[in-house]
């Protein structure tokens, strides 16, 4: 039998940071009413970053703190739905810039379950036998598609990027494939996306920008969150008492109280970090996990939930020992 693990975790965002009080002077909003309903303090926003520039980072980190260097590195997923062009991907980006061979690259884009997504790619791929160490990325610059005179959406959400290393543990295989790529970092073949903008400007994008039905999300999500993480305890006979930490999609502080109550595992158990970082979508998870791994929350040997939920009605969870 054999598995893949996470062999190395990293994050990267901004270097500017929105408080709610900047943007009580964009909307008509506060502190007050921001912090209640959503958990959010402030956030960090990219106006000269791109998802790329962040994914950059956040894959050197993960690399560093692996056991791999960046030769054993076989294919690269990034979940996104912010690249910096519709093609080529952040992937194939990056691939030049890590200085990767022609292996295979390529970005998805399941909106904020995008990690989960990936990490389940990564891991079959793995299971496969075809590869051995895999970098997935969560990359957005969200706040590009965000309309800065909504105050319904504007307020919820932030820029970063959060990579893992996942590796093998053990052995069997695939029978034969053939996938490669060349990195068009020149943009040979290339189709833009909207451009970064600075909140006080609100530039509003002629590719449109987030529209949301706040309420309906955050039923979906409080249904699907509790319950995905019974259905990962219930499929691998376990209990939730057997659970060290569950790591969250950030969307919503309450979204994650919510799940908390319903699955009966206590708010000290579940990571939040949405008061720094706001929602960033595909790369909350990834985020959520290297912060608590560095600040010594998650621990090797332990097992934790990772779970999320998003646009497309998305969802998505993991079962993962340290
Ligand atoms: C968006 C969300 C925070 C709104 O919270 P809520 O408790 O449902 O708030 P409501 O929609 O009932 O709005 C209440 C009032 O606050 C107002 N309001 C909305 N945004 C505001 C803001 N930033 N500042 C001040 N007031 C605001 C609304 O206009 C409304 O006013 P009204 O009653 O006069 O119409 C919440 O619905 C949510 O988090 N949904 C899920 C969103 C999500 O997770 N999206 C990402 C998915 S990956």
């Amino acid at each position: 039998m054999k598995y893949s693990k996470i062999n190395g975790t990293g994050h990267a965002v901004p270097r500017q940071i929105y408080t709610n009080d900047d943007l009580a002077k964009i909307v008509d909003t506060n502190d007050e009413w921001i912090v209640s309903r959503t958990g959010i303090k402030q956030r960090h926003i990219s106006t000269d970053e791109t998802t790329t520039d962040l994914a950059y980072n956040a894959a050197l980190k993960a690399i560093e703190a692996s056991s791999v260097t960046l030769n054993d590195i076989e294919m690269v997923i990034v979940a996104t739905v912010t690249p910096d062009h519709a093609f080529p991907g952040v992937s194939n980006l990056l691939q030049k810039r890590l200085g990767l061979d022609e292996i295979p690259t390529f970005d998805i884009n399941a909106a904020c379950s995008g990690f989960i997504y990936a990490l389940n790619i990564a891991d079959k791929m793995i299971l496969s036998s075809a590869y051995n160490h895999i970098l997935i990325i969560g990359a957005e610059t969200l706040t590009r598609l965000t309309d800065w005179s909504d105050r319904n959406t504007c307020v919820l959400f932030g820029d970063g990027a959060g990579a893992m290393v996942i590796s093998k543990s053990e052995t069997p295989g695939i029978k034969d494939i053939i996938v490669g790529s060349r990195s068009d970092d020149e943009g040979h073949l290339i189709c833009d996306s909207p451009a970064l903008k600075n909140p006080y400007e609100n530039k509003i994008s002629q590719q449109d920008h987030i529209h949301m039905n706040g309420r309906e999300v955050f039923k979906f999500a409080t249904r699907v969150m509790p319950s995905t993480i019974v259905n990962l305890l219930e499929r691998n006979n376990m209990h939730k008492d057997d659970i060290d930490y569950v790591v969250a999609h950030q969307a919503n502080k309450r979204i994650i109280e919510k799940a908390s109550k319903d699955v009966g595992i206590p708010m000290d158990k579940m990571y939040v970090n949405i008061q720094n970082y706001g929602n960033t979508s595909a790369a909350s998870v990834p985020i959520a996990i290297d912060e608590a791994i560095r600040k010594g929350k998650l621990k090797p040997g332990d097992t934790f939930v990772t779970v999320a939920f998003g646009g497309g009605f998305t969802y998505g969870g993991a079962l993962i020992k340290l």
